[in-house]
């Protein structure tokens, strides 16, 4: 994935700061939410971001 890619457009968050945060010990949507805000304003990212922590264990 293109780590440009804007995964939640409310707060400006890419896939690349969702993949480090994951890296560093976020590996649930809560704690993406919780270290990157992604999914905490209107919450139609969270199916994204949920996919993209999918690809990320595999
Ligand atoms: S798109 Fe992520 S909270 Fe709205």
């Amino acid at each position: 994935m293109d780590r440009d890619q804007v995964i939640c457009p409310c707060l400006d968050v890419t896939a690349g700061q969702i993949m480090d945060a994951y890296e560093d010990g976020a590996v649930t949507v809560d704690a993406i939410k919780d270290v990157t805000g992604a999914g905490s304003v209107c919450g139609a990212c969270l199916d994204e971001i949920e996919d993209l922590l999918n690809e990320l264990r595999s």
